[in-house]
């Protein structure tokens, strides 16, 4: 008997994976894993009703605090950020490939088995994981080269129910830090995305009146919402619904895969726009500007790693220090104001402030402002050499 352990949203894709392992890799015995980080509830719950239909054994694994704690908050540290798309789908594939691999070896499986194509970067990170153990890697999409017309009437044929029509054929991808949507027409650059693609967020023009929050962040880490200790899951959860409200966090973008292939992305993600736009903030009151200039690069090489799902390279580790030690003085609070689609930093304040008043002021006088001019007779000093020479 050939066990094989399949990574299962409940989708189109890994839904037909089940016969296809089944007809096509000699597979007889099919374990679903749907790994909770955060989808909404009744998708869980659709995934297991589907796969007490279609495959032998089922798991569903609650990993939402684990994604929070040990890869969202990590990415708001780093203010993650690749091309300016958010890290969602990206950031939870390794944690969902490792729990897949759990599984498997309690299980004693032969193969593990994603619904990826062979055009996206899913395949990548699925398979970093993936290939650190012995078994066969399994990718049906990927080997057959299938269009979603046909995947839809195949699934038809072996009694999967389908809720995805050729009309609105979109993949959706969703977890508790965004939610992407792509396929069909949504691919093309051109095509104006219709407004029932969106879940999370309202029509921005339709947001209601100004709205300010207030978040506490401890050594980079959110903790309050309006001087209520709230953090983790919560509040994402809580700024997802007040930022939705307002249409904040829609992203709609032209990415550059992995591969190179360029595609054409629509995500919402209103916890993650507020929370990034505030952690990054904070950050320019505290860290002093070189500290700044070098952790851009850091945080940049560090989303690049994140994109990839390369989580498990140690440079990724070695950038989690040092971003890690500069967020010992990211304590502060920031007041964001949403409104239409926007949210903009109107506040900030912390203990470790690089700013003083005193200094800084133009009614003081602590500074003497006569020292600057020595300071002024070297500045350009050589380009003024430069000048006289050529
Ligand atoms: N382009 C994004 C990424 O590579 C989103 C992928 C979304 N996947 C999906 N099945 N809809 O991270």
């Amino acid at each position: 008997m050939k066990k094989v352990v399949l990574s299962y949203s409940g989708g189109l894709d890994t839904s037909i994976c089940i016969p296809l392992l089944k007809e096509h890799y000699c597979c007889d015995y099919a374990i679903t894993v749907t790994v909770d980080v955060g989808q909404p509830e009744k998708d869980i719950q659709q995934a297991e009703k589907k796969a007490s239909m279609i495959s032998n054994k089922h798991y569903t694994i609650d990993a939402k605090e684990e994604f929070v704690k040990d890869y969202i908050i990590p990415l708001i540290k780093a203010n993650g950020s690749y091309e300016g798309y958010v890290l969602g789908t990206s950031i939870a594939r390794p944690l969902i490939a490792k729990k897949v691999v759990e599984v498997a070896q309690k299980e004693n499986a032969h193969a593990l088995c994603h619904g990826c194509t062979g055009k996206g970067n899913d395949q990548l990170r699925f398979e970093a994981v993936f290939r650190g153990t012995a078994l066969e890697v399994i990718a049906p999409m990927r080997d057959m080269n299938l269009t979603r017309e046909w995947e839809i009437e195949y699934a038809k044929k072996n009694g999967i129910p389908v809720s995805v029509t050729k009309s609105k054929p979109w993949s959706i991808d969703e977890n508790i830090w965004s939610r992407s949507i792509e396929g069909g027409h949504l691919e093309e650059p051109g095509f104006i995305p219709p407004e029932d693609i969106f879940e999370w967020t309202a029509p921005p023009e339709k947001g209601p009146d100004a709205e300010t929050i207030d978040i506490g962040f401890e050594e980079g880490v959110p903790v309050s919402l309006n001087g209520e200790s709230i953090g983790g899951v919560s509040l994402i959860q809580r700024l997802n619904k007040i930022g939705g409200a307002h249409g904040v966090g829609r992203t709609d973008m032209i990415e550059d895969r992995v591969l190179g292939l360029k595609a054409r992305e629509n995500y919402e993600h209103p916890a993650a726009t507020i929370l990034l736009t505030a952690h990054k903030d904070l950050e320019r009151l505290v860290l002093t500007r070189d500290e700044l200039r070098f952790k851009s690069f850091v945080d940049e090489t560090w989303s690049e790693l994140a994109y990839k799902g390369l989580v498990d390279e140690p440079l990724y580790s070695d950038l989690n220090a040092f971003i890690d030690k500069t967020q010992e003085r990211v304590t502060g609070n920031v007041k964001v104001k949403l409104y239409k689609g926007s949210a903009k930093v109107v506040a900030r304040e912390s203990p470790f402030a690089l700013y003083s008043s005193d200094l800084s002021s133009f009614d003081s006088r602590t500074i003497d402002q006569k020292d600057a001019e020595g300071y002024c007779k070297y500045h350009g000093f050589q380009a003024r050499m430069f000048k006289r020479i050529c």
